[in-house]
């Protein structure tokens, strides 16, 4: 049947609802244009953005320096294969080492395609170098490594595994920050452990420092593979380059996307030492892997983070917006605790409201997001000021004291 569209809102709304398919629950906005932290409807209403696009534009909608970079780099090649050389991608894959510590990079287009590289990379280490073909990859209670198979399986959410069983198997879970636990589960046949610093999509639960360091001491005793997934954590968003660099352990393959590209599609999986070793030429890759326009637009990214000192904000403004979410906590409000760090903040509620949280919140133009009932993740641009905390924080305080 045909709908009667009276506004390009009602008209674009009906269009998806007819012929997306409907794996997303949408908000009632349409959004068409972004600048900074704030993004604007068809109307022209402006919304704070404490999304990101789910921690993706870290550098802010539209950055000017990105924008020209992404253009000129359209303008004069887009595409050619990984049959050939092409300057973009050495030169973000030599950054990305420097950055992070690692040796090598494998370039693909989201954080599930870097996960399932890391899971190769580790099946692959299990069978041939450590020779251990009953390997088992650990994987921590409540993680989220995407939603591939490969990474759906790494992902200790019933919800998210159940219906699409069976799963790959050879993963064992653990609980979150359980040291004796970890330590239990290791064994000669432990190929690998792969494990977000702070878990994203599960809730915001920081990983103690201590459990990263006794699981990078487990890794070198039973010759087993550390996987850091940074897909949300990375590229500046806890305040470092890596969230494992607050704990000082290098680990030995590294998942990245969201932020490495700003809002362009691009995912890296980054290996050192052994890890490094284990793909020879024709065992991965993908068609669109680190072509010139994504790599140009990742290096953009790393340009404007270094040159606007984006780390050092990410670290003060989470700072200052982690204080005053406590200080709405002890005046009262119905927060059970904040969690986090930089500018990848979690406030569970002490009741079932989060998603109308961020109803009301969006009908006073603050964009926030809900992690099942309890948890609101706020996860904004790392361009956002101590003013722009301010602003969010008092719309929250009005919408808690609605709900
Ligand atoms: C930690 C983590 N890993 C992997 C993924 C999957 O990334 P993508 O949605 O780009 O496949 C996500 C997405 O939320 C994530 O947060």
């Amino acid at each position: 049947m045909q709908t009667v569209a009276h506004s390009l809102f009602e008209e674009v709304a009906a269009l998806d609802q007819q012929y997306v398919l409907p794996v997303y629950r949408r908000l009632p906005v349409l959004l068409v244009r972004g600048h900074g932290a704030r993004l604007y409807d068809e109307q022209g209403n402006a919304y704070l953005d404490f999304l990101a696009g789910i921690a993706v534009c870290g550098v802010g909608h539209c950055h000017p320096h990105l924008v020209q970079r992404i253009a000129e780099q359209a303008a004069t090649l887009m595409h050619v294969s990984n049959f050939f050389y092409t300057e973009p991608q050495a030169r973000l894959a030599q950054r990305l080492c420097e950055l992070s510590g690692m040796q090598k990079v494998f370039f693909c287009n989201s954080g599930a395609e870097a996960n399932e590289m890391a899971i190769k990379v580790a099946r692959k280490f299990a069978n041939t170098i450590k020779r251990t073909p009953d390997y088992e990859i650990v994987a921590l209670e409540g993680s989220f490594h995407g939603r591939t198979m490969g990474a759906l399986s790494a992902t200790m959410q019933v919800k998210y595994q159940e219906p699409f069983k069976p799963l790959l198997p050879g993963f064992r879970m653990v609980p979150r920050n359980d040291v004796h636990a970890l330590r239990e589960a290791f064994s000669e046949r432990t190929a690998a452990v792969i494990l977000e610093p702070i878990q994203g999509e599960g809730g915001i639960h920081p990983i103690d420092e201590a459990y990263l360091r006794e699981a990078r001491q487990l890794c070198d005793r039973y010759n087993a593979l550390l996987i850091a997934d940074e897909v949300q954590t990375g590229f500046g968003r806890t305040g470092a380059w890596f969230a494992y660099q607050h704990a000082g352990v290098l680990p030995d393959v590294v998942a990245l996307a969201k932020g490495l590209g700003g809002g362009f599609p691009v995912g890296a999986c980054l290996m050192r030492g052994v890890a490094a070793e284990v793909l020879q030429a024709g065992e991965h890759g993908t068609t669109y892997g680190g072509n010139p326009l994504a790599c140009s637009a990742a290096l953009a990214v790393i340009e404007i983070i270094e040159r606007e000192g984006l780390l050092a904000n990410a670290q003060r403004v989470g700072n200052y917006l982690k204080h005053k979410l406590e200080q709405l906590q002890q005046a009262g409000a119905p927060i059970r605790e904040v969690r986090g760090r930089g500018l990848m903040l979690g406030v569970e509620l002490s009741l079932p409201v989060a998603r109308t949280v961020v109803q009301k919140a969006l009908e006073r133009r603050l964009i926030l997001n809900a992690i099942g009932d309890y948890v609101l993740r706020l996860v904004p641009p790392l361009v956002i000021t101590e003013r722009d905390a301010d602003e969010a924080v008092e719309i929250l305080q009005r919408v808690l004291q609605e709900v």
